[in-house]
Formats: C-alpha cells, sequence, structure tokens
C-alpha cells in the first residue's frame, strides 16, 4: 500500500501544485480544506494533471471536533503536510483575531490529533516573513527572527515554537518547518495556479491581471531604495520546485533521514530580484508590455531578503531548478487560461 499523506489546504495555491507533486512520486493523498480561500474545480484539475483525484473532506481545522472525527476515521495517513492557513498580511491587520485563531488553532489541533492518533511527521508552512529585515544576506536559517510586521507574520514565528515546543515534549513527533521565499508562477500545464480573491496584493498576480488588462498599471511601490535600480529585491521561487520540496521533506521523515526531530530549511532560489527586474523580465519572457507607474514605497515592506540555500541544498539535496522567464512565462500562461485570452 502507498504511504498516505494528509494535505490540509490542499486546493490552495501551493498545496495543489505539492497534491500532484506527492501523488506523482506515487504517494495517496487526503486532502482536507474549508474552501475559504480556493475552489472545489482545483480536485478536477489535479486529476487533470495527475490523472488521480484526491480523497477530500471540507472543514475547518480549527473546529477541534471535527478535526478529530476526520482521524477516527482516517487512521492510516503517516505523515501532514499543513499549509492550510489565511495569508493576507493586511487583512490580518484589520482582523488579527480571525489570524492568530485560524493559524494557531488550526495548528494546535493538528498537534493534539497527532498525539492521539500517532501520527508522527509534519511539514509546516512557515515563510521567510520570520526574518523581516535581516541586518545581514544572504539569510541562513540561523539568522535572528524578528519581531513580526503583521499579524499573519506572527502568526508563523508563533506556530513555528509550537511546532518545536511541542516535539520537545513529545520526542516522537517529528517535524520540518519549511520557510518559504515568494512563490510564484504556475504549473506548466495552467491548470492550477494561484488565483488571488479581489485586488491582488502580491506582485506578480498583479503583474498577470495588469498584462490582461484587468488593472490598469501596475504600481512599483518605490525606486528610493539602497538597491542597484532603487527597488525592492526578493528571493522568488517557482512553485513547482517549492512543491517538489515538500516530497522531499516527506521522504526524509518516513526514512527517517532528519538529523533533529524539528528541522528548519529556507526555501528560495538564493538569487535576489528587484521588482523592476522583475517587470523587464516579465516582458521579455512574454512579449507583453507592461503599464507601470513608480510611486512610493508601501507601509511595512522590507528593502531587501534573499535566501542562502546551502542547508536545502546540501541537507535536503533539493535545489531551485526553473529560471525565472520561465516562472514569468507560466504565470502568465495560468492567467490567460483563468481569462480566456
Ligand atoms: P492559499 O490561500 O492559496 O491556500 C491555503 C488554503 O488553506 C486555502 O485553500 C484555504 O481555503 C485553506 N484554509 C485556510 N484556513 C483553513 C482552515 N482553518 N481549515 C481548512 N482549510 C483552511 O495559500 P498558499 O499561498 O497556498 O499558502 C499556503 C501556505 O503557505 C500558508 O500557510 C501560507 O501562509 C504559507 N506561505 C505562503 C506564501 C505565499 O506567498 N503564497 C509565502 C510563505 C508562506
Ligand atoms: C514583492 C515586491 C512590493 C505589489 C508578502 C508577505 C510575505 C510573504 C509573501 C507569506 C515588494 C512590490 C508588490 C505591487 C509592487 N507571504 N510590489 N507593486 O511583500 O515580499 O511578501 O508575500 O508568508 O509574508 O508580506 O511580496 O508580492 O507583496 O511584493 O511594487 O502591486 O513587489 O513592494 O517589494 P512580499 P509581494
Amino acid at each position: 500500500m502507498n504511504n498516505k499523506i494528509l494535505v490540509t489546504g490542499g486546493t490552495g495555491y501551493i498545496g495543489s501544485h505539492t497534491v500532484v507533486e506527492l501523488q506523482e512520486a506515487g504517494y495517496e493523498v487526503v486532502v482536507v480544506d474549508d474552501l475559504s480561500n480556493s475552489g472545489i474545480e482545483v480536485l478536477d484539475n489535479i486529476q487533470k494533471i495527475s490523472g488521480k483525484k484526491p480523497a477530500f473532506e471540507k472543514f475547518d481545522l480549527s473546529d477541534r471536533e471535527k478535526a478529530e472525527d476526520f482521524f477516527k476515521r482516517n487512521t492510516d495517513i503517516e505523515a501532514i503536510i499543513h499549509f492550510a492557513a489565511s495569508k493576507a498580511v493586511g487583512e490580518s491587520v484589520e482582523k488579527p483575531l480571525h489570524y492568530y485563531r485560524n493559524n494557531l488553532v488550526s495548528l494546535m489541533n493538528l498537534l493534539d490529533c497527532q498525539l492521539k492518533f500517532n501520527i508522527q511527521h509534519i511539514v509546516f508552512s512557515s515563510s521567510c516573513t520570520v526574518y523581516g529585515q535581516p541586518d545581514k544576506l544572504p539569510v541562513t536559517e540561523d539568522t535572528p527572527r524578528k519581531d513580526a510586521e503583521s499579524p499573519y507574520g506572527n502568526t508563523k514565528r508563533v506556530n513555528e515554537d509550537i511546532l518545536n515546543d511541542t516535539i520537545k515534549a513529545h520526542p516522537q513527533l517529528k517535524g520540518i518547518a519549511l520557510r518559504y521565499f515568494n512563490p510564484i508562477g504556475a504549473h506548466p500545464s495552467a491548470l492550477i495556479g494561484e488565483l488571488p480573491l479581489g485586488v491582488p496584493q502580491n506582485l506578480v498576480p498583479f503583474i498577470t491581471q495588469t498584462a490582461a488588462g484587468i488593472r490598469e498599471e501596475l504600481k512599483v511601490f518605490g525606486d528610493d531604495y539602497d538597491t542597484p535600480d532603487g527597488s525592492a529585491i526578493r528571493d522568488y521561487i517557482n512553485v513547482v520546485d517549492l512543491a517538489k520540496a515538500h516530497v522531499v521533506a516527506i521522504e526524509r521523515l518516513l526514512h527517517e533521514k532528519n538529523k533533529q526531530n524539528y528541522e528548519v530549511f529556507n526555501l528560495g532560489t538564493g538569487q535576489g530580484v528587484s521588482v523592476l527586474e522583475m517587470v523587464n523580465g516579465f516582458e521579455k519572457a512574454t512579449g507583453v508590455k507592461l503599464n507601470y507607474k513608480i510611486v512610493g514605497r508601501r507601509a511595512g515592506d522590507i528593502e531587501k531578503i534573499w535566501a542562502d540555500t546551502t542547508f536545502a541544498n546540501e541537507e535536503l539535496g533539493w535545489k531551485a531548478e526553473k529560471d525565472l522567464e520561465e516562472t514569468l512565462l507560466s504565470a502568465w500562461e495560468w492567467e490567460k487560461k483563468v481569462r480566456k485570452i
């Protein structure tokens, strides 16, 4: 029998790409999602890619009774990949209690159920947001975490601590926290991708929606940063590369290759790219001209960050493979498919 993996948030952006990679690696997947930020049709599109529709249950993981009931009925789960969370930084400032409750309680419920139903392994979606603006670049996993800029960012930091402390107290549990840098792009089939509700807050969906004529112009937030072209720098990682890292992390846990019960890995490309380089890269990759304007800095933005990926490269044996143009083209192909362009 194949190993069965629970993917929470598996109809979401990164989760759906990870479900495909897990299935292609031979895992059986069960998805739990409350569909608060994704649609049920994603399951059919996963099936079109992999040939297999994952099992699915719709419920809110912050509901303890529902979570317990699920695990009572699914006794053969060997590992959990926990993507499910609310993730909009701006919204988290307006609705902090919703963010703390959803993101913290969901993880705590899962950990309780792991102990109760004896499920050893968990991979947790963390974020480079835990580093804030680091003093030294690139950031390694040992770079000190900073006070979060937002309640969302704080949930990642606190969830890392909840996971670490719980594993310390219960050494039968093994966990890996993956700190994603900026995930972008879509599956090369253009059957799954990122579908932001309303006006996108993130750069690449805003770029593709501008190119599609849904947004009038892209606002480039700031050209007076201490960077070569003055615009802010991030480490943009292809979502399929990112998804593959989860398969490697699961294999590490299931085959007991982990060196510590709780481990943390940066997942990025190791390359810093500026906003203006992203704009130019998009135009070059797609041949579409972008209407953009430079405006003031966005409140709360950091100036520059990119990952030192040595630990993931050497210890996980994982490396980002896709280049930026291919990735930006995949984001555009997905936007065109969604908008029927
Ligand atoms: P997403 O919103 O596309 O996916 C999250 C999924 O979780 C959604 O389908 C949503 O419906 C579901 N969900 C939310 N709360 C739930 C709950 N209580 N119970 C059940 N389902 C619930 O987000 P994503 O971009 O795929 O992000 C996945 C994870 O990665 C999140 O934890 C996010 O914080 C983290 N992350 C994302 C980014 C990014 O830029 N996209 C960067 C770093 C970390
Ligand atoms: C990237 C760059 C913007 C939109 C956020 C979260 C972080 C993480 C990833 C989850 C910045 C600039 C953007 C636009 C622009 N998520 N930009 N015009 O800010 O790195 O991080 O998402 O954990 O927690 O804070 O990503 O895509 O919003 O911005 O100029 O319309 O693009 O100023 O420099 P960011 P982003």
